[in-house]
């Protein structure tokens, strides 16, 4: 059986989901601070089967060490976290409390439990301002600008140093990229509670008339048109990864790092346009400075992951685009259902 902490979230869900296709046993646990119940409702019909769920903090060693006593788990995979980097830099206590207090507290009673196989949620944000591209993974990492950042390498660091102590653990790092769309069925995908940080989840509010224009982050950058460049990454592509991940994990021990990336970059500019062809909704644009702490470009070398995972993103922008843009409408559909009634 496999755990999955934060399961009820954007990338946890779609791991769940592939796992149970594959006729895993899977056990979430969530405690629905920046996700819903209905996420497990979503799961279930999709996968024909429910998973275990738990409602309940990753930080709550009691919990952890009750899980890991009555399932007969095998492997971890560790998505529970906080991820707004705004406002990680207004909450620091909170992100190093739930992002490496929470990493601290499932390694210490996965030792225990004598469970040594996990796979770890972690970002390109710990490369920080890398300039050589594609970036892989023998770059160093760098310093990231903000405390989400941090507490993803302070988490990578924890997992580094339990794997040198004990030669029982096996343990994926995956650094993704910038995971975006949604699942083709329209019933899954990212459902922020509040303002939306990143790119896309913002377009799709401004494509279906919530919010008025999009603000690109600086046009000055020094890119093709100006504006930032990302390795936008399917999400069941992502997810997909994870599986590799825990396979490729039983034959190894120690940390093993891998990029989940397209190896492709897009700029801001590119990733609206696209979006305006396959939607046919245009996009109001007010052109801002420079976000702090944004990178101009940031795009992997997804090559070791093809070579020890067998894993490679098949997914286009374009079908990105149209999975996100499909799971936003049926989100205002249901929104409209219930008001209606
Ligand atoms: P998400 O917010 O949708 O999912 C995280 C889930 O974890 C949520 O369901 C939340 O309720 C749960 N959670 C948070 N703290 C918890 C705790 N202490 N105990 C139990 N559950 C808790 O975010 P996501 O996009 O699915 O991200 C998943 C992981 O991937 C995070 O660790 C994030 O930092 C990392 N990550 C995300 C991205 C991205 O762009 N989405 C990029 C790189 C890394
Ligand atoms: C992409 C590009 C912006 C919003 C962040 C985290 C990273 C990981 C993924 C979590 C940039 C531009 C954005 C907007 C814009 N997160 N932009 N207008 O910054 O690459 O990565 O999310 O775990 O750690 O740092 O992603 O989607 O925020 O931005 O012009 O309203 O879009 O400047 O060039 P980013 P993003």
């Amino acid at each position: 059986m496999i755990l999955i902490t934060g399961g009820a979230g954007y990338i946890g869900a779609h791991v769940a989901l592939e796992l149970l296709a594959r006729n895993e046993d899977v056990l979430i646990l969530d405690n629905l601070c920046n996700s819903q119940r209905s996420a497990i409702e979503r799961i279930s019909t999709l996968a024909g089967q429910r998973p275990g769920f738990i409602q309940g903090d990753v930080r709550n060693r009691r919990l952890l060490d009750t899980l890991l006593r009555d399932y007969p788990i095998d492997a971890v995979v560790h998505c529970a976290g906080l991820k707004a980097v705004g406002e990680s830099v207004h909450e620091p206590l909170r992100y190093y409390d739930n992002n490496v207090g929470g990493s601290l507290t499932l390694c210490q009673a996965m030792a225990q439990a004598g469970v040594f196989t996990l796979v770890f949620s972690s970002s390109a944000t710990v490369y920080g301002d890398c300039c050589t591209m594609p970036i892989n993974e023998s770059c160093a990492t760098g310093q990231p600008t903000n405390p989400y950042g941090m507490s993803k390498l302070m988490a990578e660091n924890i997992m580094q140093s339990v794997a040198s102590s004990d030669p029982r653990w096996s343990i994926g790092l995956l650094r993704y990229f910038n995971p975006i769309g949604a699942h083709p069925s329209g019933l899954l995908g990212e459902a922020p509670l509040n303002m939306p940080n990143n790119l896309l989840p913002f377009l799709l509010q401004v494509a279906s008339g919530q919010r008025e224009y999009l603000s690109v982050f600086g046009n000055d950058y020094p890119t093709a048109d100006g504006t930032g460049v990302r390795d936008y990454i399917h999400i069941v592509d992502l997810a997909q990864g994870h599986l590799c991940a825990l396979d490729a994990l039983r034959e190894r021990s120690g940390v093993n790092i891998w990029n989940l990336g397209t190896g492709r970059g897009y700029s801001v500019l590119e990733l609206v346009k696209s979006f305006e062809q396959v939607s046919g909704v245009p996009i109001a644009l007010q052109f801002k400075a420079r976000r702090p702490g944004d990178v101009t470009c940031c795009w992997a070398d997804p090559q070791k992951a093809a070579d020890e995972l067998g894993w490679r993103a098949s997914r286009s922008l374009q079908d990105m685009l149209t999975d996100a843009w499909r799971w936003q409408c049926s989100q205002l559909e249901t929104e409209w259902i219930r008001e209606a009634n």
